[in-house]
């Protein structure tokens, strides 16, 4: 594995904050200085700052979002978040970002690179939400959300949707904006009420109450990486 990346999956620094490192003749490996280029494996011995630094266990956390907590390592006003809700060895931090007020899964992880890539737009991952809505949307509606609806700052691309019941709507989308599906569904008319996420990039809630998690199966995490 690449210096860069060996260091960023241990959790020191992103790859590029790490590869500063390298270049400021900070990070040793068997005692000499690291290079951009340097591989490391399983017996080589790697420092920052005369430091050793030790691999961490890659983690992959599923959790089941209550709504009231927030989506942040630490919140300024005190309120209780994600990462409190997980056993923190090693730490994991979200995967994206759900509103306070939102339920449902989420993923945390300590593997800033598959967690990058996650979060990437250029990856589509696909999240299902299921809202809530004021009134009930008519056909017109869900074919304006299916079609993409002008946002303020761009329009969104094309989406699933299908009404599951009254004042009940299901969102597939692949794009992830802030408080997309609450701007889009306000687009379209009915405010939403509640907004609860069913599934994301395939990782469904079956079995978990709101407030627990699981570990993701290796298996799992295959499927997520080979996404
Ligand atoms: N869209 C929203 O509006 N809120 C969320 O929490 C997630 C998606």
């Amino acid at each position: 594995m690449r210096l860069n990346a060996f260091l960023a999956r241990a959790g020191v620094a992103s790859r590029r904050r790490a590869d500063e490192l390298i270049k400021a003749g900070r990070v040793n490996v068997n005692g000499e200085p690291g290079q951009l280029n340097t591989v490391v494996g399983a017996h080589d011995r790697v420092e920052v700052d005369g430091r050793e630094v030790t691999r961490q266990r890659l983690r992959y956390v599923l959790l089941h979002k209550p709504a009231g907590v927030v989506t942040t390592a630490r919140d300024p006003h005190r309120r209780p978040t994600v990462v409190e809700l997980v056993p923190d060895a090693p730490r994991v931090v979200p995967v994206g970002r759900l509103d306070a007020d939102t339920t449902g899964v989420l993923l945390l992880t300590n593997d800033g690179q598959l967690a990058h890539r996650l979060a990437h737009p250029r990856y589509g991952v696909e999240k299902t939400y299921v809202a809530e809505v004021e009134g009930d949307p008519d056909e017109d509606a869900l074919q304006r959300l299916r079609d993409g609806v002008e946002l303020d700052d761009s329009r969104t691309a094309p989406a699933r949707a299908r009404r599951l019941g009254p004042s009940r709507v299901e969102l597939v989308l692949h794009g992830g904006r802030k408080h997309q599906v609450k701007r889009m569904l306000a687009a379209v008319g009915p405010p939403v009420t509640g907004l609860h996420r069913s599934a994301y990039a395939g990782l469904t809630l079956v079995g978990l109450e709101p407030g627990r998690w699981r570990e993701l199966e290796p298996h799992e995490v295959e499927r997520l990486r080979a996404g």
